[in-house]
Formats: C-alpha cells, structure tokens, sequence
C-alpha cells in the first residue's frame, strides 16, 4: 500500500483538477496554460504540466502540486487538502490530529456536534417551537433550512453545556469554543439562549462559530437582534465571510460575488437561486475577507442598506476593494420594493435576480444619493455635492467614463466641466497615485537573458535525460554563473547515473530531486525545477530532439560567450590595479591570461 498522499497523486490528474478552477487551454504537448489565479494578469502565464503532474506561474512565481494548488485556491492547511482530495479520489486518509492541530479539531468537532444539537431542538423538539414559528413568519422552507443547518438555542439556561459536558467536553473547551460563559454564581450557562442560531462557517465550510438572532422584532428584547460567538483560535472574525462556502462555486462560474449586509439576507438570496453571495458577519467589509473572494472573482457587486449605516459602510468597503483592484458595481434597491435582499425576495425572489441581473455603477450609485441633498439654490451645497462625487471619482481609472461623470456633475451643478477636471486633478492626483501599488502584488525580477539559458538547459534535460552524457564536458557546474541555477544543475548531475540499464523503469531526475527539496523545504530549489521544466515543454513543442540539441548548444554557447566577456573585463580592471600598485610580477601574469583569451575567443 502507498501512503494515502501518493495514492490521491495517482488518482488525481493534475489538468483535471485545476480545470475545475480555472479556464485551461493546451499549450502544447501534455501542458495547459490559464490566467493566474493568484495575481491580476490579462495574459495567461500559469502552466501545467500533465507529464510531471506540477502547477507554475511566471508571472508570481508560485507553484507546486495539487495539494499546494487547493492549499492556495481554498486556503486549506496540508491535513485539510489531504482529506480533500482524499475524498475526492476515493482514498482514505486517517484523521489522526497531527501535532498542534489538536485544539483547532477539537474546537471544530465541539461545533459540529452542537450544530446537530441546535438542529435536533429546531427539528424535533418542543422547545423549538417559537423557532420553527420565526422561520415561517420569514418564509424559509425546509431545505433552506437545512441547507444552512439553521437550529434553535432553547429557552433554558444549560442545556447545550449540560449535553456537551455529558458528551466528554471539559469546562475549559467549553468556554474555549465560546459556547458557555460563566455566570455571575460561577457555573457554566449557555451563550445563546432562546435565539434562532445560524452556523457560521470557515472558507472550507466547516462550522467555527454562530450569530443567534432574537426570536422577536420588538417589545421585550434580552439583548441585541444578532449575538455573535466570540473570537476563538478558528474564529476569527474579519476572516470568516457568512456563506463563502456555499457561494465559491457560483462566484467562480458567474464570475462575480455579490455582498450583503445581513447573514439571513444572503439565506433568503439562495432561496432566490442567487447563490453567489456572501455577508460580512456584521462588521466593515476587511482585506482579509476581500482576498478571498479575489481568489475566487474580481467583480464585486455591493448590496447594502440604504439607511445612512448602510451607506456609509458600502462606501467603505467599495473604496477598500477598489484599492486592491477588484471591479464594483452596485446593486441597488429601490425604496419601494424593499430595504434588503430579504425584503425583495419575500415580495417576490424573481425581483431579486432581477436587481441583481442589472447592477449599476458606483458613480451612479453615488451621484443618485447625493444629488438627493443638493439644494439647487445654495452655491455652498452645490460645491458641497461636486466636492463628494470628485473625491471618488479617481477611482474610475477609465478616462471616457470619468469624462462622463464629471459631465453630469457640471450639468447638474451648472458647472463648467473644465473646470471640474482640473479640480480633479489638482486636489486628488496623490490618491491615484496611492492605490496604484498595492493594486498588483510585487512582480519577481525579472530574469537575465543568462538566466533564461539556464533555465531552458536545466528543462530541457529534465525532459530529456540522455543530454546529460552530450553535456558533461561541455558545461560545468561553475559555468553557471547564478548560484541557484548552478546548484541545481549539479544536483541533477549528480543524480544522474549512466549505467543504468535503459529499460528500467528508474524514476525520473525530476520526481527524485523534486520529492528531496520538498522534503528539505528547499523551496528555491523547487521553484527553479518547476519553472525549468514548465518552460522547456512549452517552449519545446514542435522541436525534434535534433532541434533540442542545438538549441541547448546555441544556449551554451551564449552563456559561455557573455562568462567569456566578463572575465575578460574583470582581468582588465585587475590589470589596471595591479599596475598603479606596481605589481608587474602579477600584471605580467594577467596580461598572459587575458591574451590567451583574445587568441582562442572571438567575441
Ligand atoms: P440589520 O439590523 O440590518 O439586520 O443588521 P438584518 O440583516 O436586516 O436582520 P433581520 O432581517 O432583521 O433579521 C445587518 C447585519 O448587521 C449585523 C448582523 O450581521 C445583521 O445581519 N448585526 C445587526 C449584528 O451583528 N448585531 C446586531 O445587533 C444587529
Ligand atoms: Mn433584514
């Protein structure tokens, strides 16, 4: 029996399961290419390689194999990507909890079990009757229900602590989990109580927390509309996004997330078959859950609140994602047909998919609000407005269309609209400036034409070992004037033995060096393997292995022209010095080398 890991190695094709993620296109034998799920690009540079089974972007430089490709796309920790794709091929994986994931399972397993708990109440019991009345008075049906895995905290004091201290759990986990707090007489006491609880879940939909919703709309409230667990080792509020799980899939095949204000808001959309959608947890919008959805689509469509609330957080959050460079639009509703997404689906959850079908942009969105206060009489008003829709003007980075605003603006505020501009200009230049950065992540260097010989040599023995014997003499470890490439290239020299019997099923150099740099954490290493190997097979498509070799000659012998030159101007600065320290001994010496040099070399 292999381990588990290799098994779901065999069993998983490494094109099959990127191609669930992302638009794969060939790229030549056995390699597909695809726009980098990991950074902004407009032209495809993440390779795969179905030969060698690995993932590499040019462009950021990541890469690696299916687990690394699911630990980056999903955020999964390596013992969650081995049950994942364990799952997935069908191969067992043993949960055993590996060291310091002890807590963070345990934490989870205290949820899972509770969800069942709150659920059971919900479902079976008589104390989950003013629940199930609730969710009729908000139309939610069963499946919904169960979908989400709504439950009912009962109106007692105890009984989930009571039930889960019966199961094994200790007072200290208890309080850990934020499922118990202590009472002012010392004892445990549930943290919700006689509350609709609403599950909350980590990116790969495992429960980490609940928001408990008040079972009344007013009169005699104990406490606010929605509690919320507190923050615990697995919850971690600016990074949970309420129904993320549910809404990855559908964000990535609409290409499009759309975020809400309330938790149940987005509840009601999946009613509605709009199951793109996330709510922030009842706090400002962060990078944190913004990067998440980035892996997933860089269009964001806002829907929130229409009181000033509402308002003032969209405003925040569409500035914050428009600074890491999503493209937002906004939904918006009008007054009469509701104040949220919930409201418009219990009218009717056609409308909603209409709503959401017709998003329109943010200028819009704020010039239609503001313009709502202008007093077209008062000049200060007016200059009040057209100072508001300036300041986010900025972000429109398309010049037609910030020419279209800023038209509309000088209409309404009669206004010249060259004047408008240079106010633009004059006050908000630095901003612009300042979003720029931090829109794209750093780019690596970019490498030398040197180094892309390398590069290319290194692939295309990977792909073709038998070069390795044509090689010997002619390149050595120390012609390689990069320590990386050079480093590698005598690994896989040194890995490299001839007199193996050539109908041996030996593996091959590049599995052997990749699973011992995996091993060490030598992740330079790994990189450069990848990358080399990645770029060869594109590269080298359509060639013969005639045409390899004397691409991997004309390669060398660049090299070894541009080590040439280099050595030749560093013997003439030596020379130089040796002179005006008078060493004429030493200048002599030098001059012999550097002449040899000019007899044997041409360039
Ligand atoms: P709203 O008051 O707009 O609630 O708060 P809502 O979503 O429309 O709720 P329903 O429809 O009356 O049940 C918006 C969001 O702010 C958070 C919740 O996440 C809520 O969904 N919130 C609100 C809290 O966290 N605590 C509160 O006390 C109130
Ligand atoms: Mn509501």
């Amino acid at each position: 029996m292999p381990e588990p890991k290799e098994e779901i190695r065999q069993r998983i094709d490494i094109a099959d399961l990127i191609s669930e993620y992302l638009t794969t296109k060939p790229a030549g034998s056995g390699s597909f290419k695809a726009l980098c799920p990991f950074h902004n690009e407009k032209s495809p540079s993440f390779y795969i390689s179905r030969d060698k089974q690995i993932w590499h972007c040019f462009g950021c430089d990541k890469g690696g194999d299916i687990f690394s490709f699911v630990m980056e796309m999903d955020g999964m920790d390596f013992p969650t990507a081995l049950q994942f794709l364990g799952k997935k091929a069908g191969v067992k994986v043993d949960s055993k909890p590996q060291k310091g994931q002890g807590e963070y399972d345990k934490l989870r397993e205290i949820h899972a079990l509770s969800t069942v708990f709150y659920q059971t109440v919900l479902h079976k019991h008589a104390l989950g009757e003013k629940s199930r009345e609730y969710l009729k008075t908000r139309g939610f049906e069963i499946d919904l229900v169960k979908k989400f895995e709504l439950g009912s905290a009962p109106d007692n004091w105890d009984t989930l602590t009571v039930y889960l201290k019966k199961k094994g759990i200790t007072d200290e986990l208890l309080l850990k989990a934020g499922l118990s707090k202590r009472s002012s007489s010392g004892n445990l006491i549930d943290r919700f109580r006689n509350r609709l609880l609403i599950p909350l879940r980590d990116p790969q939909g495992r429960v980490v927390g609940y928001t408990g919703r008040l079972l009344v709309e007013q009169g005699e409230k104990t406490g606010p509309k929605y509690l919320n667990s507190p923050e615990t080792p697995i919850y971690k509020k600016s990074d949970i996004l309420f129904g993320f799980a549910f809404a990855k899939r559908s964000m990535r095949q609409l290409d499009a997330a759309i975020v809400v204000e309330g938790n149940l808001d987005v509840v009601a959309s999946h009613k509605a078959g709009v199951a793109n959608v996330v709510a922030s947890c009842g706090t400002a919008l962060t990078e944190g859950q913004l990067l998440l959805i980035k892996k997933q689509t860089n269009k964001l469509l806002m829907c929130f609140d229409s009181d000033n609330a509402g308002f003032a957080a969209a405003q925040r959050g569409i500035q914050l994602a428009q600074k890491l460079g999503f493209d937002v639009d906004v939904i918006s509703i009008p007054e009469d047909i509701g104040k949220d997404p919930d409201d418009v689906v219990r009218n009717n959850p056609e409308e909603w998919k209409k709503l959401v079908a017709k998003p329109i942009p943010v200028m819009k969105y704020y010039i239609d609000r503001w313009s709502k206060e202008v007093d077209p009489t008062n000049p200060r008003s007016k200059r009040d407005f057209a100072k508001r829709v300036l300041d986010e003007v900025v972000y429109v980075k398309d010049m037609v269309e910030r020419q279209h605003w800023l038209q509309i603006v000088a209409d309404m505020t009669q206004t010249d609209v060259e004047l408008l501009k240079t106010s633009v200009g004059a006050t908000k230049k630095p901003d612009v400036v300042t979003i720029k950065p931090s829109e794209k992540p750093k780019k690596p260097t970019k490498l030398t034409r040197q180094q892309k010989s390398y590069r290319f040599i290194i692939g295309s023995i990977l792909q073709d070992e038998a070069l390795l014997v044509d090689l010997k003499d002619k390149l050595k470890p120390e012609d390689i004037k990069d320590p990386l490439w050079s480093e590698v290239y005598k690994s896989i020299q040194l890995s490299y033995t001839e007199d193996v019997d050539p109908n041996s099923t030996q593996t091959p150099i590049f599995q052997r060096l990749r699973s011992h740099w995996q091993n060490n954490e030598k992740v330079e290493y790994l990189k450069a393997l990848d990358a080399a190997l990645v770029h060869a097979e594109a590269m080298t498509t359509d060639m013969t292995a005639k045409d390899l070799r004397n691409e991997v000659d004309r390669h060398i012998a660049f090299i070894k022209t541009r080590a040439l030159k280099a050595r030749k101007l560093q013997l003439a600065a030596q020379i130089r010095q040796a002179e005006q320290a008078g060493q004429s001994d030493r200048v002599r010496e030098l001059l012999q080398e550097y002449n040899a040099f000019t007899i044997t070399s041409t360039g």
